[in-house]
């Protein structure tokens, strides 16, 4: 029996957009993350005659096969381990839809490959192999708040827990706008953002942002977490307004949220959003708004799903 591995979507709070290095996936930015319960890819990958992946059961060609295929191309040759594979993954999130799907999808094959292989592999040492996927996915091996230290090369860019299980009332309300796949890829809108004038500018800030970021959190302070997230969020998605040429990931209905947003907090209802690389908005809460935010949004979006979302452990091994 082949073993399938699973691995949590993660949300970054303070964001990679940027890289130094896309051969090696090395950012320019460190960036923080929140684990979360209630999206997943599950993976398994077994021996087979050909190379072939399955995606929630349809088998894949051309662009993702070949990301797949790539990204364990460079696995096998660091590991001298050889075989053509089939590998079939299952995911509990929208695919390519800004809701990090690439995040669970590269830390679990990462995952499933050490398991296939009998490699056994450290925390650190399976992030940076994730890493080298999608950057993102250095994050998923762990659950709570992770931290990616950007670092300088292979060996000193990877992911760590800051709190695995952290004790803090962060609520994420995943608002589905739009579930389609995206025109445009994070690889690829990252390379884009680099053209923008305040590219040097969204750089020089991570550190201070990062820090300020992990003071509020050791400190549980809701307000300071929730409003240096949209900070951060609205820094990304300016760059990306202002490159060169600009684009947004940002539909009708994004902007309409954001507003909402803003609405709710002027009648006391305190939350915050972050938006990835995609239309779909994500509302930072406490517990106790919950209810009078989700309502909120029930009643303006119809038929919107909202999925309230939490802490999420880290990589597991199913079977
Ligand atoms: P997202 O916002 O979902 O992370 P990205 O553009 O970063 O979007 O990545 C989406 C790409 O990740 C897909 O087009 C596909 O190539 C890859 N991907 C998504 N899910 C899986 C999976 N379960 N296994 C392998 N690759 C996947
Ligand atoms: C906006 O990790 O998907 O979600 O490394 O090119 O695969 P690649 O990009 P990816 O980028 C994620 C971008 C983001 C912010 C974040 O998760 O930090
Ligand atoms: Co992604």
């Amino acid at each position: 029996m082949e073993k399938t591995v699973r691995a949590h979507t993660n949300i970054a709070l303070i964001k990679y957009w940027g890289k130094a290095d896309s051969g090696l996936r090395l950012p320019l930015m460190s960036s923080l993350s929140m684990t979360i319960d209630k999206f997943y890819t599950d993976t398994k990958i077994s021996d087979s005659t050909e190379n072939q992946f399955w995606l929630n059961g349809v088998k894949q060609n051309g662009p993702s096969s070949n990301r797949v295929f790539s990204f364990l191309k460079i696995l096998q040759s660091k590991f001298a381990v050889t075989g053509k594979l089939k590998v079939e993954s299952y995911n509990h999130v929208p695919t390519a839809a800004g809701l990090a799907s690439s995040s669970s999808a590269f830390a679990a094959l990462a995952g499933a490959f050490c398991v296939h292989y009998g490699i056994n592999l450290s925390p650190v040492e399976l992030s940076r192999l994730a890493r080298l996927g999608s950057g993102s996915a250095s994050r998923s091996i762990y659950g709570g708040f992770a931290i990616w230290q950007k670092g300088n090369d292979d060996e000193s860019s990877y992911a760590y827990a800051l709190d695995e299980k952290p004790d803090v009332d962060l609520q994420l309300l995943v608002v589905e706008l739009n579930n389609r796949q995206k025109d445009l890829s994070s690889t690829q809108g990252m390379k884009q953002a680099q053209t923008s004038p305040f590219f040097m500018p969204w750089i020089a800030r991570n550190q201070i942002e990062l820090e300020q970021m992990i003071n509020a959190i050791k400190a549980n302070d809701f307000s300071t977490i929730g409003s240096l997230a949209e900070l951060n969020a609205c820094e990304m998605h300016a760059v990306n307004l202002t490159a060169q040429p600009g684009f947004t990931y940002f539909e009708p209905a994004t902007i309409k949220a954001i507003k909402l947003v803003a609405d709710l907090r002027r009648l006391g209802i305190e939350c915050y959003f972050t938006i990835d690389a995609g239309p779909n908005i994500k509302i930072l809460s406490q517990l106790k708004n919950v209810k009078d935010i989700t309502n909120r949004f029930v009643s303006e979006f119809h038929n919107v799903n909202i999925i309230n979302a939490s802490f999420g452990p880290g990589i597991s091994c199913l079977n």
